[in-house]
């Protein structure tokens, strides 16, 4: 989603913020803009397309120590030039960028700006319209830029430039994330610390309502009311090599790569001492302390939730609900009297989240964030987070967040249960060694997959992934990476459900998907794929050692059945690869998505 860069220091700013904005790209976007400022002004080049092509029309003979940058996601109009940021106000003072939507920017054109010829169909526009006429009518720009603020409702993170004064970079939140980075002799704002790890790795976290005034030797943090705040800044525990692609073609294949090492990496950081799986005491406790567990997420993280449940129940033995974040805030179900929330969220800034946080917070509950990124609004705002070290996850379409969700459930599940006194049957740390061995065998499989992709949906419109108990969770997801990456239009159904409707769309050739990786209903799934295929289908049983029949097409290794999600998946993920880069395809960054969500 939209991502701001800024930079305020000695050195020329163009190519700080176009590096910026790459290391922003896997957000998603669909156009972008830098704006330079020196003595003689402001210049603002801005692109519909990709950074490679707003390159192209950066003047390189324009040298500026301060400067702006931004990729959009389209919300309020479409994606262009026009609508691209920066935006400059009709005076030409003020240009700005912004994330996040202004909810009441309709109110504000109506009520202030009548009589001002707009040039976009932003919400954004209105911002730095409102910012000029305030000093029109006779404010100082940090005032105008203060009281503008108090008029927005909705989310924004904001970075403003004043071409009557180079020296300084404005910069707000509120809702939308953004950070502010320090160096000797310059200052950056980014979006995230991985656009600025380039300069330095030291960050200063922004609350909402919060603005700052930026230059090259300091940063000053304060309320909407003046009133300044101190802060300390932290480190960005980044590795440059982590954000690069190396010698992969894309991040999606190295991220998949990377999921046996983040299933030890996440065993690792979870034993304790005695090499037993360990838990801060605090969430054990509250997590005994539920009478019922809500577990709120989007996306593949909503996924991750759904098998979580089934660790949780099973294991914990705590009944769990899962909810689709952007529902759960206004369809609210009866609440149990003891509630624990359980966040689930790669980004950690997913904004239909953030929502429920905020109101679940409000109302007194406790609250759990998983999560890939320490220190992200999620994390901050509930009351524990168990991180997910999986190192940063670039590729939109999410991999080794999803598994790696999947494993820290299964260990809040057994060190819950442990302290309940229940008994496992097994030993977790040795069962997720396991699972990482078996994922490096599915990593080294990739023609198998290749072939897969190729036999069953080279030229196929649509595609239907079944499965039954926690091979229907998984399957949801596959259906979601095929569909993000490839364009085919793929759902996930739960194999006794297809013949009450579905079927109906079962044509000659029709690929079915189907994991089979558990034992009880390993002849029903089988039978519900006798059902497709006697109507035309074109099945692709993924079964597991064990449960093997000859007419699979793929069998997994045996891995303990609660775990098989955790290798299920990664068929799933390569074959969507592979039918992505067939369809010639953008992999890493399907049209319309966006890696970090934050408007709701
Ligand atoms: C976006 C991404 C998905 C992701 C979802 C939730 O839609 O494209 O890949 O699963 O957001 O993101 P989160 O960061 O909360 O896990």
């Amino acid at each position: 989603m939209c991502g701001i860069v800024g930079y305020i220091g000695n050195q020329d700013s163009k190519e700080i913020l176009l590096k910026g904005l790459e290391k922003l790209e896997y957000r998603g976007y669909d156009s972008a803009g830098i704006a330079v400022m020196n003595d003689n002004g402001v210049q603002v080049f801005k692109e519909k397309g990709r950074i490679a092509d707003l390159r192209n029309i950066v003047d390189e003979d324009v040298m500026a120590n301060t400067g702006i940058g931004h990729t959009r996601w389209a919300t309020h109009g479409v994606p262009s030039t026009v609508n691209a940021h920066p935006h400059q106000s009709n005076s030409g003072r003020f240009t700005l960028v912004h994330n996040g939507v202004i909810e009441n920017y309709d109110i504000l054109k109506r009520e202030y700006l009548q009589g001002v010829a707009l040039k976009s169909d932003t919400d954004t526009e209105i911002i730095v319209q409102l910012i000029d006429l305030f000093v029109n009518e006779g404010f100082t720009a940090e005032e105008a830029f203060r009281k503008t603020l108090t008029h927005l409702k909705g989310s924004y993170a904001i970075a403003l430039l004043d071409a009557e004064n180079n020296e300084t970079i404005f910069v707000a939140k509120n809702k939308s994330p953004l950070l502010v980075g320090l160096g000797e002799t310059f200052n950056v704002v980014a979006s995230d610390a991985m656009a600025m790890l380039q300069v330095t790795d030291q960050y200063v976290e922004l609350m909402d309502k919060e603005i700052v005034i930026v230059t090259k030797e300091e940063v000053k943090i304060q309320t909407l009311n003046g009133e300044e705040i101190s802060r300390d800044p932290y480190t960005a525990e980044l590795d440059a090599s982590d954000i690069e692609k190396g010698t992969y073609p894309h991040y999606m294949l190295k991220e998949i790569d990377e999921q046996p090492l983040v299933m030890r990496k996440i065993i690792q950081k979870y034993q304790g001492d005695n090499e037993e799986l360990t838990i801060d005491q605090e969430i054990v406790e509250a997590m005994n302390n539920a009478d019922r567990i809500y577990i709120i997420a989007a996306g593949t993280s909503y996924h991750a939730g759904l098998v979580g449940k089934q660790f949780i129940e099973k294991i914990a033995e705590i009944p769990v609900e899962v909810h689709i974040s952007s529902e759960f805030g206004y369809n609210m179900p009866l609440l149990s009297k003891k509630p624990l929330f359980i966040f689930i969220s790669q980004s950690g800034e997913t904004a239909d989240s953030r929502a429920v946080l905020v109101s679940v917070k409000e109302m007194g509950h406790k609250a759990l964030t998983i999560t890939n990124v320490p220190g992200s609004t999620l994390s901050r705002e509930a009351d524990y987070t168990l991180l997910l070290h999986a190192g940063p996850e670039i590729a939109v379409a999410s991999t080794k967040a999803y598994t790696a969700q999947i494993a820290v459930l299964s260990i809040l599940a057994e060190v819950t249960a442990k302290s309940r006194g229940l008994e496992l049957g097994f030993n977790l740390v040795q069962e997720l060694g396991i699972v990482a061995n078996a994922m490096e065998v599915l990593c080294d499989s990739k023609e198998e997959f290749e072939d897969i992709a190729s036999k069953f949906l080279s030229t196929t419109r649509n595609a239907f992934f079944i499965g039954r108990g926690i091979d229907f969770y998984v399957g949801l997801e596959g259906a979601l990476k095929l569909k993000e990456i490839s364009y085919i239009q793929a759902e996930g159904f739960a194999g006794g459900e297809l013949k009450h409707g579905t079927i109906a769309l079962i044509e000659n050739g029709t690929p079915i998907i189907a994991l089979a990786t558990q034992e009880s209903v390993n002849l029903s799934i089988r039978g519900n794929v006798k059902e497709v295929a006697a109507r035309g289908a074109n099945p692709c049983i993924i079964s597991m050692k064990g449960l093997e029949t000859e007419e699979d097409s793929f069998i997994i290794p045996e891995v303990n059945e609660l775990l098989t999600p955790l290798i299920s998946v990664i068929p799933l993920q390569l074959i969507s690869y592979y039918a992505a880069l067939h369809r010639e395809c953008d992999v890493d960054k399907p049209r319309n998505l966006a890696k970090s969500v934050t408007v709701e």
